[in-house]
């Protein structure tokens, strides 16, 4: 690599101290004004960072040069071109590939799936929320985020509850490994690499009835889709439904919990929404640009790269941070106001171009569900007690967020 003008304080993305405790929209907005494109050197090596609304959404756009085949997460899993993930998982496939797993997947996501899951996750949502109001408030992000990926996913698997559950805690350990709460005593790569068995046997089992009982959902879908006149292979099978179950559990939940921080923090915010529920969309698309759960996706350069005087070489590792590209003053008047009219509202929270989060449709449903029902409940939030946050440069979650709640 080649380092662009360097900060002279290091500002080291990889330091989850930064993600847990403190602010990294500082460290973002000093990066994107001083150093776009940022190399932030690691113990294993070091990767690009790039902060700039600009040059992100570039980056999404030119696959050829900026590949996912390498894996989407820092040093985490599925990070070597050699992991049998490659090619056969959504996320980190390039195309034609890509194309080819995604126009399967996505049958999984039409109107019907939605509307069914509408109906799940509503369900869910007016039992938590009848219980909490009623107690006055509690931990939101355990009480009542949870409900929402449980009632998609519950739908979009065929799963009981009790199951819905169970697959969240395993997607909570995968993504949480590196986190004293979801990883338990255990090492965090074994956390890992212990969670996805789990999950893949969950997986295993389901495909084996729904072999037996086609219905409709992800997996029977699946297990009857076709690629290149060929059936899906049991692995690409597994790999996609992983995809789909990390994807869809945890971002919403996180998502839901920093819209509810975000409103008590904002109070004006939280009555112009319950007085004018003309608001609902611009608040939904302002809640996905404020609080960008998926804070970066990775990406791997195929060849040289020149970008703002930076020399990016083939091999290396690329960061496209949504979360400051979402906070660019270029391109966001303004960006630091949680501003629930905002319009236009071009956000990066869920990527762009060919990878652009096939959830997003199912993402926007559950975090307008929630946001109509508080509004339409009229409630209001107040922070009572510590704000705790997931030990995750991946995830901006919140895990713990004790509140106070009040209707009328
Ligand atoms: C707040 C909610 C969400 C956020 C912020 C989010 C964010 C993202 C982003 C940024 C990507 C692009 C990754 C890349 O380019 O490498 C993505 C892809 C993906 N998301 Fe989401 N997501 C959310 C909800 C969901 C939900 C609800 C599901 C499923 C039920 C889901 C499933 C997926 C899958 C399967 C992909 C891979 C798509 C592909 O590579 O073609 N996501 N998401």
């Amino acid at each position: 690599m080649t380092g662009s003008a360097q900060p002279d304080a290091p500002i080291d993305l990889n330091d989850l101290d930064l993600f847990v405790s403190g602010d990294p929209h500082a460290a973002w907005s000093w990066l994107r004004e001083n150093a776009p494109v940022y190399w932030n050197p690691t113990p294993e090596g070091g990767f690009w960072a790039l902060t700039k609304y600009e040059d992100v959404a570039a980056a999404y756009i030119d696959a050829s040069a900026f590949s996912s085949r390498f894996g989407t997460v820092l040093g985490g899993s599925y990070r070597s071109a050699a992991d049998t993930a490659s090619g056969q998982m959504l996320i980190c496939s390039d195309p034609p590939d890509h194309r080819l797993l995604r126009q399967q997947v996505h049958k999984a996501f039409a109107p019907w799936m939605i509307e069914k899951a509408t109906r799940r996750v509503v369900e869910f949502l007016d039992a938590a929320l009848d219980k909490f109001v009623a107690a006055g408030g509690g931990d939101f992000a355990t009480e009542v985020a949870l409900e929402l990926p449980a009632g998609f996913l519950s739908a979009m698997f065929d799963l009981g509850r009790d199951d819905a559950f169970r697959l969240l805690r395993l997607t909570r350990s995968m993504i949480g490994h590196k986190d004293p709460e979801y990883a338990g005593s255990a090492r965090s790569g074994m956390t890992l690499v212990a969670s996805q068995v789990e999950i893949f046997d969950m997986i295993s089992e389901l495909m084996e009835r729904r072999r037996r009982e086609p219905g409709g959902d992800l997996v029977s879908i699946l297990c009857s889709a076709e690629i290149n006149g060929r059936p899906m292979s049991d692995s690409q099978i597994l790999y996609n439904c992983l995809n789909v179950a990390v994807g869809g559990n945890e971002t919403t939940p996180y998502t839901a919990t920093a819209a509810v921080l975000a409103l008590a923090d904002h109070p004006d915010q939280a009555e112009r929404l319950i007085a004018d529920p003309g608001l609902l969309s611009t608040a939904v698309e302002e809640v996905f640009r404020w609080t960008s759960t998926n804070a970066y996706v990775q990406r791997t350069a195929t060849r040289d790269v020149e970008l703002r005087g930076a020399l990016i070489r083939a091999g290396d590792s690329v960061t496209l941070w949504n979360a400051s590209a979402n906070r660019d003053e270029e391109q966001f008047p303004a960006p630091d106001v949680f501003d629930i009219a905002r319009t236009p509202n071009q956000h990066l929270a869920f990527g762009v171009a060919a990878h652009r989060c096939i959830g997003m449709g199912g993402a926007r449903q559950e975090i307008t569900l929630l946001m109509r029902a508080l509004a339409e409940r009229r409630l209001r939030f107040r922070v009572a007690g510590p704000v705790e946050r997931l030990r995750s440069n991946f995830m901006l979650g919140i895990k713990h967020l004790p509140v106070t709640v009040t209707a009328g």
